[in-house]
């Protein structure tokens, strides 16, 4: 049985104060709910922060990113070990934005993947299709790319330090969410991916979270999927009121 992951990605939102707030908020917020794992990766200057905030509770750090480097001259990046210092336990790697945005490759999402996991960090890596790929029929394709690209050539024991996010693009941030259906065919198609790489048994403890537009209305049809162990949460993430529903909701997954 997998446990689920509800992870809240604040993106560039809630810095400062308002980060100790909602992170205070979560914290109670879930004192009394111990089937499901909590993650919130705020951004970078909030993190120490929040680990002050959330570290005597269950409620877990991370970030929403890291270089591949450990140190030296590279102006405004973040090491994983500098993460590790403030508390973090996950890192996001190869969020669709980073890939539009910063024009990340599947080459330096392995090596950020690769780092991370060398000095200890639970990675998410995040795949998924663009709206034009999904509706020509090349979702599962590009997912496979992704998968291929970025986990060929990493160590069979780095696997149980990944949790895989299905994030179709074409439903972050709009309201569109993928049918739960769909997503949990995509979900299984990953695990048999996994499953042809690293064994049935990494195939069977791997974590698949769907992320693109969850929110405590869709919730609970998206986690009674067998293949959906949790989510990856933008938007909803960053209200206490909406996080804390989520959570509650995927509490109650009754098929695994
Ligand atoms: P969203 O973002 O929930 O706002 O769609 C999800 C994500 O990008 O991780």
């Amino acid at each position: 049985m997998r446990k689920p992951l509800i992870t809240g990605n604040w993106k560039l939102n809630k810095g400062g104060k308002d980060a100790m707030q909602l992170s205070r908020n979560i914290k109670e917020g879930v004192r009394d709910i111990d089937n499901v794992d909590v993650l919130i990766c705020p951004p970078f200057t909030a993190l120490i922060e929040v680990y002050e905030t959330i570290k005597d509770s269950s409620v877990k750090l991370g970030a929403q990113d890291c270089f591949y480097e450990m140190k030296g001259a590279y102006t405004g990046e973040i090491s994983p070990l500098f993460l590790i210092d403030v508390g973090c336990e996950y890192v996001i790697v190869g969020h669709s934005e980073r890939r539009q945005y910063f024009a990340e490759t599947e080459d330096i999402i392995t090596m950020k993947l690769k780092s991370a996991i060398s000095v200890d960090l639970n990675t998410i890596l995040c795949v998924g299709e663009k709206l034009e790929e999904r509706e020509n029929g090349k979702a599962f394709d590009v997912v496979k790319r992704q998968l291929e690209g970025s986990l060929s050539d990493i160590p069979e024991d780095y696997i149980q330090k990944i949790t895989i996010a299905y994030e179709p693009v074409w439903a972050i941030g709009t309201g569109r969410t993928c049918e739960p259906d769909a997503a949990n065919e995509m979900h299984r198609f990953i695990r048999n991916w996994i499953g042809e790489k690293f064994g049935d048994k990494s195939a069977e403890k791997i974590r698949i979270l769907y992320g693109g537009s969850i929110k405590p209305h869709n919730i609970s049809s998206l986690i009674e999927k067998e293949d959906i162990d949790g989510g990856l949460v933008g938007g909803a993430s960053i209200s206490p009121g909406s996080f804390l529903e989520i959570i509650r909701a995927a509490s109650k997954k009754t098929r695994y």
